[in-house]
């Protein structure tokens, strides 16, 4: 009997459970067999692999994290390494390859087809930074993360008329910066794809506090290099900029890689997993899969990472307006 194996790869993220349960629910669906491979490309190397069926994604869908497990894997960027990975895999009778994760873990898969074993990726990463996709899953979950903290921090910077700075997470991309920064009415929202200094923040907090705004909400993404130091160097920059400004700062950090996955991540991860088991079985591979204008998409793998991310500046420049 045919077999499928699934890993998940890199930062994990809401709603990859809900990706797991898809695949292997429809393999088995179509007649395949399917092994879970712990630990992403690590557990593959230490043949951390175990057979799945039905019951094993049982009351996943509503968890956050991932059941099998996630990691980052040196060894598998070696030429070696991946040798001994497609080694393994035949070991077991995996022909065919799903692997969750972002940039990074496609990277891993094209190469891993490159040796023959036919891969799929579907796009799991909260940084939503893979241009060929709409949304990766686990972003909604975690803007919606952010915002609930923004919402909690507004709360107690109103009492105490303060500037709250909040650094979110992203790697190197502002999307959740920005549309948390928006939904939670964020003052000022500083990703890395803008170049805005800290005298700009410090100018625009005047203005605001001269129209009567007492307390501020600063989102700061942690990518963005335009401020020296990050929420510690924009906090000394706007003490040095009005020695009355009271600043407090909150690094949300892994709290916006928890929790329990959205509608949206639930429904996204479901269609895209079925949709990874469909392609392999009709002998595709290496291709990702993805959302687009809500129709369901994929497209090769060197494609989909040739593609450079668009940062959405009519939203940006927006926000700015509507927070004046
Ligand atoms: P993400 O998939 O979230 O971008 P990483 O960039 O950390 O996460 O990649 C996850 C894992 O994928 C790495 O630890 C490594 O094992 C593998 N990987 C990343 N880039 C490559 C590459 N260029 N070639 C082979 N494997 C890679
Ligand atoms: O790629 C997802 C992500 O959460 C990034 O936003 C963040 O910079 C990174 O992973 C953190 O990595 P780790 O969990 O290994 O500290």
């Amino acid at each position: 009997m045919k077999a499928i194996g699934i890993l998940t790869s890199g930062g994990d993220a809401p709603g990859m459970n809900a990706a797991i349960r898809a695949v292997v629910r429809t393999a088995i669906y179509y007649g395949y067999k399917v092994y879970g491979i712990e630990k992403g490309y690590k557990g593959l190397l230490s043949e951390e692999i175990i057979e799945m069926d039905l019951s094993s994604v049982g009351d996943i869908i509503q968890r956050g994290g991932t059941i099998l497990k996630s990691s980052r894997c040196d060894e598998f960027r070696t030429e070696e390494g991946r040798k001994k990975a497609v080694e393994i895999l035949e070991k077991f009778g995996i022909e065919n390859l799903v692997v969750i994760g972002g940039d990074g873990s496609f990277n891993g898969a094209k190469k891993l087809s490159e040796l023959g074993v036919s891969t799929i990726g579907i796009p799991g990463t909260i940084d939503n930074d893979l241009a060929y996709t709409d949304y990766t899953i686990g972003f909604d979950t975690a803007m919606n993360t952010i915002i609930d903290a923004i919402s909690k921090i507004r709360d107690t910077s109103s009492s105490h008329d303060r500037i709250n700075i909040v650094e979110v997470m992203g790697r190197h991309c502002g999307d959740l910066a920005l549309y948390a920064g928006l939904a939670g009415g964020a003052e000022s929202i500083v990703v890395p794809e803008m170049d805005i200094k800290t005298d700009d923040i410090v100018k625009r907090l005047k203005t605001t506090q001269k129209r009567g705004k007492k307390h501020s909400i600063i989102v700061l993404a942690e990518g963005a290099t335009s401020i020296a130091d990050g929420a510690i160097g924009l906090k000394k920059a706007i003490n040095e900029g009005d020695e009355g400004a009271d600043v407090r700062v909150t690094v949300l950090g892994h709290v916006q890689r928890g929790g329990a996955p959205s509608a949206f991540d639930r429904i996204l991860a479901s269609r895209l997993g079925n949709k990874a088991v469909e392609l392999l079985i009709e002998g595709k591979s290496s291709r990702v899969v993805g959302i687009k204008d809500n129709k369901i998409i994929d497209l090769d793998i060197d494609e989909a990472l040739s593609m450079t991310n668009t940062f959405d500046e009519e939203t940006y420049e927006m926000a700015k307006v509507l927070s004046i």
